[in-house]
């Protein structure tokens, strides 16, 4: 990657997070994420407030984000914006307002795919931090958020070949949703990745039998919340007293299926440079068993930092990096698009 590129400012405002980043290259320089904390009242996203607050918040954080990295609009060369998937009212607010100020400042503004961004935030790093090694292509992603799991093979910035994906729920939807059953706050999966630590995995649910690289969430949310019914018959209190085993249970189960895909798809395309993405590969079950994964059949594996694991605008600007390299820029009549838009 070029040490200095364009300085772009990048957008992100997909779901219930507004995020502004500013880049030097991939280098970021700043990545501020202003968290929405409404939703959890509502155990989910409700997509109106969600608008409503990005209004509220997208200039405050893009000027947050500029002072943090002390840098001016004048400083910049281009913009970077989330243009799909997601909901459509909360990317309109990113996606305008990026529009608008490309207009004003009379820069180039490019496109970016949520999901590639997410697959593609191997690419940042930061000054001061250890340097840690990027992927080279081909590389292998496991894709997990609140809205997608997916194995995808990376064959270039803007070649993505789906090997497998959920038939059904997404797993992240299925952490907040066991957690909704456990009346934990949402988003459960942060809070059940800590709680499980204290816990041991004691109850055991029926896993849905899947052809190859797929996965299928709903039937196992089903059968947790069948043997949550059946324990609570038996002990009233267990949700509560032993809470912590619930969540050690629920991550084992939903994390199962994904080193079985992610093993497969290895052995299959033969493919050796493994890389985590999106919110749920924050999870620390899940990276403990990748780590091991990967020293006993010899990955190379790429997790990323914390910070972009969950949505953030940073992952945002190295697709917009990438974009901004190949001259794609977008053009003033491009829309906010909800629906996923598939390069490759
Ligand atoms: O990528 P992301 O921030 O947003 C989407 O694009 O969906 O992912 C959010 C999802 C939520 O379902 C959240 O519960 C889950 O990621 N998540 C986790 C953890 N941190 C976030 N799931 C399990 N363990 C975690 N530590
Ligand atoms: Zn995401």
């Amino acid at each position: 990657m070029t040490p200095s590129g364009p300085i772009l400012l990048a957008i992100e405002s997909s779901c219930d997070d507004t995020s502004v980043a500013v880049l030097d290259g991939f280098e970021v320089l700043a990545n501020v994420v202003h968290n929405q904390v409404m939703h959890e009242a509502f155990g989910g996203v409700v997509p109106e407030l969600a608008s409503r607050a990005h209004t509220e918040a997208i200039l405050p954080t893009v000027k947050a984000a500029l002072a943090r990295a002390g840098k001016d609009f004048q400083d910049l060369d281009g913009i970077a914006v989330t243009q799909g998937p997601g909901l459509l009212g909360s990317l309109l607010v990113g996606h305008s307002f990026a529009k608008s100020l490309a207009l004003s400042l009379d820069i180039p503004y490019v496109n970016v795919d949520h999901m590639e961004a997410h697959m593609l935030a191997h690419f940042l790093y930061e000054s001061g931090v250890q340097e840690k090694p990027i992927p080279g292509f081909p590389y292998l992603c496991l894709t997990v958020s609140g809205g997608h799991t997916q194995l995808v093979q990376v064959n270039a910035w803007n070649d993505f070949t789906i090997l497998g994906e959920t038939q059904d729920d997404a797993v992240g939807e299925a952490f907040d949703k066991a957690a909704k059953l456990l009346s934990l706050p949402y988003p459960g999966g942060p809070i059940i990745d800590r709680l499980a630590q204290k816990g041991q995995p004691a109850f055991r649910f029926s896993q849905p039998n899947m052809p190859d690289l797929q996965f299928s969430y709903s039937g196992l949310k089903t059968s947790i919340l069948r043997a949550m019914q059946k324990e609570v018959k038996e002990d009233p209190e267990s949700l509560t007293e032993r809470v912590s085993d619930w969540c050690a249970s629920i991550q084992e189960a939903l994390i199962a299926p994904l080193l079985q895909g992610l093993t497969l798809a290895a052995s299959q395309t033969g493919i050796r440079r493994v890389a985590l993405a999106g919110g749920v590969s924050a999870n620390s079950h899940l990276r403990a068993e990748v780590q091991g994964l990967a020293q006993s059949l010899g990955w190379d594996l790429y997790l990323p930092p914390l910070s972009y694991t969950t949505d953030n605008a940073a992952m945002v600007g190295a697709a917009g990096q990438f974009a901004w390299a190949a001259s794609q820029f977008a053009e003033m009549k491009d829309a906010a698009q909800p629906k996923r838009i598939v390069h490759g």
